[in-house]
């Protein structure tokens, strides 16, 4: 641990308030900061624990017009159930906050006017897209139209959800305002930027020198960033929802919500603490440690650093940035807009009383060197053959042997065989490699140390076999136990950064404290220390639950698929070229009626249709048998090109072809007329 600090200030990004929290979120961030902070919590450690919803933006603002309601609806909403996720979970902040607060307004408002005061920022005229009949500035996402590169029609001025293309919105072909529909014009507008080129120096010795220990996946986006050269980077916009700009001049103006979002820390720290906030953040004593995914990066890397140094009075930098990878689910990138996502509070309703196991297997599972798949599968699986096979069938033999044989007090413990030795002496060599692995982030292989604790505890109950010894030796089975129910005592200490509350009920059912000192030392329960009634500590999973959850998900992948057919469907051809009247005179077009139809062995797609044209009896090769079966057809009246040239299909010869109507996502229908009409009547 780092000595030169006294204390240790941990921050969470600040989840958007517009829509709920998902498993990514929690994977990449709440959970391992949790884990952090439960363990320098025990470890006696001084923390401030920050977090708040993140209450500005575009995306907002969008939410609310579609919902026809005010952004501030939409937060409050959002707020309250992140913040009851965070509570479920077992995730409780020293505060959470939000931006939306006064004391945020103010605190922003005021980090602005020094920074523009003390000359930091530089304004610069730039055109920008303007609604004329809205009569307002359109950000990029307010600006719709047809992507240039997949044709889609619904494509934001700054990317395309259907093929992922980073856009602007010049590129867009046909864009118009999402507010009026008007075709957006440009206009000149000003805006304050703070030149990050100026900080560039002074970023390459504080990071790239001075951080080679931050997480490689962290300093390599750093470096890329450094390396491509900083660009000033503007701190307001045109719009109406956000801390208005605090300078005269600059009506209709808000902080860019990157600029305000991470000074909510600081507002959040000081509306927790309005006497003291401060040696939380101006204090060289204090160690900041921001918890992010990696797509904030750069912004608490390079853009909030450098607003803090130009700020200057003292704030303090962070010490890491331990960001993690993405989490993805069932194989797909978890996206809150196509609902391809497991949300914390529906987690919560549907599995109660197992938030413990969600945070065990996001810690098993965390991204933190790679992007990462979350399957409910594996969460099952992780479940059933970990925590209750290992973990909780361990401590349910020690708690039932004891009460048995013990009336569920602690035994004595003779003389110690090597079996115990052997077990006891992995205690601290586990506990030792868990301390590192979390002092550096690495939380996945810290969770592997505390479940081997379990595993050496379960190893060693099945190995010595107190209930069969305790036919013949009941001070032997007494030694075993109290062993068994020290290690127990150990779990109930190694396991609470990662499932608190089965840690609780642990230490609950031991009568054991929480004190990490004593973690692997002998004797932590006296002979003789009444135990609790035993209960299980963890619940199978069964193939139901799992089921639910896999059909939930099959179900919005068949929508999302349905959606994107349908749009498809509506994807329409260019016009050919120009035909003159004798080109298409040519062509026999008659209505014909199908008498027999059978599949072409061994194809898929071909049907052989015989039909009465009203002119002969004839046999057509179709590909048609993908979207109609023969018995479908038979009796159907169709229009068919009765001209065309002879051709041998699968040894078939087929005369004419069937006219169908093949749509955008290249499915078909046969052309039928409106009414019965007598076969071969002419079509033009
Ligand atoms: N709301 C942002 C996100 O979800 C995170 C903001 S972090 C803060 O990506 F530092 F800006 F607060
Ligand atoms: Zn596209």
């Amino acid at each position: 641990m780092e000595n030169k600090f006294k204390r240790t200030l941990v921050t969470c990004a600040l989840p958007y308030a517009n829509g709920p929290v998902h498993i990514g979120h929690l994977a990449g961030v709440y959970v391992p900061a949790d884990i952090y902070v439960r363990y320098l919590r025990m470890r006696g450690r001084e923390v401030l624990y920050v977090c708040g919803s993140d209450e500005h933006g575009v995306p907002i603002t969008i939410k609310a017009r579609q919902q026809g309601c005010t952004p501030q609806d939409i937060v409050d909403r959002y707020h309250g159930i992140i913040k009851d996720s965070f509570e479920g979970l077992g995730i409780h902040f020293d505060i959470y906050g939000r931006t939306s607060s006064e004391v945020h307004a103010k605190n922003a408002s005021g980090f602005f006017r020094k920074l523009y005061e003390d000359g930091k920022f530089i304004t610069k005229e730039s055109e920008q897209y303007y609604d004329p009949e809205a009569k307002t500035f359109l950000a990029d996402r307010y600006i719709v139209g047809t992507c240039p590169k997949c044709g889609n029609e619904g494509a934001y001025g700054d990317q395309c959800e259907k093929c992922g293309s980073t856009l602007s919105p010049e590129e867009l072909i046909n864009p118009h305002s999402k507010l009026s529909g008007a075709t957006p014009v440009k206009k000149k507008t000003t805006h304050w930027y703070l030149p990050l080129q100026d900080y560039e120096q002074w970023l390459r010795e504080w990071i790239l020198e001075g951080h080679q220990e931050w997480r490689s996946n962290v300093y390599g986006q750093v470096k890329s960033w450094l390396d491509g050269g900083l660009q000033p980077r503007a701190v307001t916009r045109d719009l109406d929802w956000g801390v208005p700009v605090p300078v005269e001049g600059a009506e209709g103006k808000v902080l860019y919500v990157w600029f305000d979002a991470p000074i909510g820390y600081i507002s959040n720290t000081q509306e927790l603490l309005p006497d003291s906030w401060e040696k939380w953040w101006k204090s060289p004593d204090t160690r900041l440690v921001h918890f992010i995914g990696k797509d904030n990066i750069v912004f608490h890397c390079i853009v909030f650093p450098a607003m803090l140094k130009a700020y200057g009075d003292g704030y303090i930098l962070p010490d890491n940035v331990p960001a993690n990878e993405f989490l993805n689910l069932e194989g797909d990138k978890i996206s809150t807009s196509r609902g391809w996502a497991v949300w914390a509070h529906e987690y919560l309703k549907d599995f109660p009383g197992k938030e413990d196991v969600l945070r065990y297997v996001l810690t098993a599972n965390a991204p933190e060197t790679k992007d990462n798949d979350f399957s409910w599968k594996d969460f099952q699986q992780r479940n059933n053959s970990e925590l209750v096979a290992i973990f909780g069938n361990f401590v349910n033999r020690a708690m039932v042997l004891t009460h048995k044989y013990f009336g569920g007090k602690v035994p004595a413990c003779g003389a110690l065989e090597d079996i115990d030795k052997e077990a006891l002496a992995q205690i601290p060599v586990l506990k030792a490699s868990m301390e590192k692995n979390i002092e550096e982030f690495k939380f996945r292989e810290a969770l592997k140390d505390a479940m081997g604790i379990a595993r050496v505890g379960n190893k060693y109950i099945s190995d010595s076999e107190p209930w069969k010894v305790a036919k013949t030796d009941l001070d032997r089975t007494g030694t075993i136990l109290n062993i068994s129910l020290q290690i127990c005592a150990d779990l109930a200490i190694a396991f609470e950064p990662f499932t608190p509350f089965a840690a609780k009920r642990l230490r609950d059912m031991l009568g054991s404290g929480l004190d990490w000192e004593v973690l692997g030392r002998p004797q932590i329960l006296p002979a003789g220390h009444q135990l609790g009634a035993a209960e299980l500590l963890f619940a199978k999973i069964e193939d139901d639950a799992i089921d639910a959850q896999l059909a939930r998900l099959d179900r919005i992948r068949a929508e999302r698929e349905a959606a994107a057919k349908a749009e498809a469907a509506k994807l329409v051809a260019p016009q050919k070229a120009e035909c003159t009247f004798d080109e298409f005179e040519k062509m026999d077009i008659r209505t014909a009626t199908v008498l027999e139809a059978e599949r072409v062995p061994k194809t898929d797609k071909l049907l052989k249709l015989t039909i009465d044209t009203g002119i002969d009896r004839r046999v057509i090769v179709s590909g048609i048998a993908e979207y109609y079966t023969p018995e479908a057809m038979v009796g159907k009246q169709i229009c068919i090109l009765a001209n065309l040239q002879p051709r041998t299909i699968r040894g078939i010869e087929s005369h004419g072809m069937i006219l169908m109507a093949k749509q955008g996502d290249g499915s078909m229908r046969f052309i039928t007329p409106q009414e019965a009409v007598s076969n071969g009547a002419i079509v033009g």
